[in-house]
């Protein structure tokens, strides 16, 4: 998979993403990212001027469309060269205007071969690039941040986490917080006993069987208490079963 990302601030992109897991994952070939400065692209070749005022008046300066327009032809024209398809990449915005991320969406992204992000600055970006290239508009939560470079490293990194091969074990993924509209269970390693308090028996008892129910209890009591949401989605998924009827002897 292929994160492609329109951007003013290229290195806040490259710090965070090629650090850890990510730094890993790309070193192995699972994963590759450019971050493609927007600026680049201006037609303004002594300030390389990338921003202007808002059409109708209103505080601060919008991100003009051109210098966005061509760094996306750029990149498309790049993605279908090496790829030999004519299939168009989805384009994300990230803005908090759009459709509120979640491990679902990231699944879903998670199957591209290609995606392409722009990120905003300033006061936002002139409509009619956007109208000309996004294909999704996706925010990360009902809150205003100062530009969209945190937000889509943020939703790179929990789409880039599900491509096959970026985590070592692939167990982690299938049984995470979400992965069933549950909160993951608590966990403990070592000292079996950390300022009087103890692990929990049943994790000392081999019996894996019943680990596994206890795990599924605890997400369920986690999940009801932090996070009643979506344990109502879960309640809904997987309704309580009722009790065995009793077998009556006939004489009863
Ligand atoms: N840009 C600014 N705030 C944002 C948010 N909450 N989600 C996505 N992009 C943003």
């Amino acid at each position: 998979m292929n994160f492609h990302i329109m951007t003013l601030f290229p290195e806040m992109i490259e710090q965070i993403l090629s650090t850890s897991i990510l730094g890993r994952a790309i070193d192995k070939g699972h994963i590759s990212f450019e971050a493609v400065n927007i600026r680049d692209y201006s037609n303004d070749n002594k300030h390389h001027k990338v921003d202007d005022y808002t059409y109708g008046g209103g505080a601060g300066m919008l991100m003009q469309a051109q210098p966005i327009y061509d760094c996306f032809l750029d990149i498309s024209n790049k993605i279908k060269e090496k790829a030999q398809s004519d299939k168009k990449p989805r384009v994300i915005y990230v803005t908090p205007q759009g459709r509120v991320f979640d491990q679902k969406l990231a699944a879903e992204l998670s199957g591209e071969d290609d995606l392409i992000f722009l990120c905003g600055h300033y006061e936002g970006v002139d409509e009619r690039v956007l109208e000309e290239i996004v294909t999704d508009y996706i925010s990360i939560g009902d809150y205003v941040l100062t530009g969209g470079e945190l937000p889509a490293t943020v939703m790179i990194d929990a789409i880039a986490r599900l491509v096959p091969g970026v985590l070592n074990n692939n167990e982690s993924a299938m049984t995470e917080s979400f992965s069933n509209n549950l909160l993951e269970y608590p966990q403990y390693s070592r000292p079996e006993e950390w300022m009087g308090k103890k692990v929990p028996s049943i994790l000392l008892s081999g019996d894996h069987k019943k680990v596994d129910e206890w795990r599924l209890e605890q997400a369920i009591i986690r999940t009801k208490e932090r996070r009643p949401d979506l344990y109502e989605k879960y309640i809904e998924e997987n309704p309580p079963k009722p009790p065995k009827k009793s077998r009556r002897k006939k004489n009863d």
